[in-house]
């Protein structure tokens, strides 16, 4: 999780300097962490899900930052926090606790 931290500060500052090819990249790589074993850190079919649409908000991020859409890159980052702070709170309100 401090890795998707580090990553999510790295590309608020591409998008602020509008280094597209840099979001790309960095989407690439939080793909890559969502799918990885040690993101997983529930296995409901809830948390499930929501990584799933996590994923799809930084997929949707790599396909604005691929086809140069500034505009389109600033609303997909929108939607990437929302879920983050929505799969937050889920977690909160589940009462779940940390496993690692
Ligand atoms: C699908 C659910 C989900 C999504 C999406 C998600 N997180 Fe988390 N995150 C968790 C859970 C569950 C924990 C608590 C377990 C842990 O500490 O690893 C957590 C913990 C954290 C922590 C605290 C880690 C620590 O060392 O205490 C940070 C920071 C964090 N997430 C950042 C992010 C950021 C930034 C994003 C979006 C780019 C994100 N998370 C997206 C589920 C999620």
């Amino acid at each position: 999780m401090q890795e998707k931290l580090a990553l999510a500060q790295a590309l608020l500052a591409k998008l602020a300097k509008n280094d597209l090819e840099g979001v790309a990249g960095d989407t690439a790589t939080l793909s890559a962490l969502t799918r990885d074993a040690r993101w997983r850190i529930h296995e409901t079919p809830e948390y499930m899900s929501r990584s799933v649409e996590f994923e799809r908000a930084v997929n949707a991020l790599a396909s604005a930052a691929t086809g140069k859409s500034g505009d389109g890159a600033a609303l997909a980052w929108v939607q990437v926090n929302m879920n983050c702070l929505e799969c937050h709170r889920w977690a909160r309100e589940a009462g779940q606790e940390k496993k690692r």
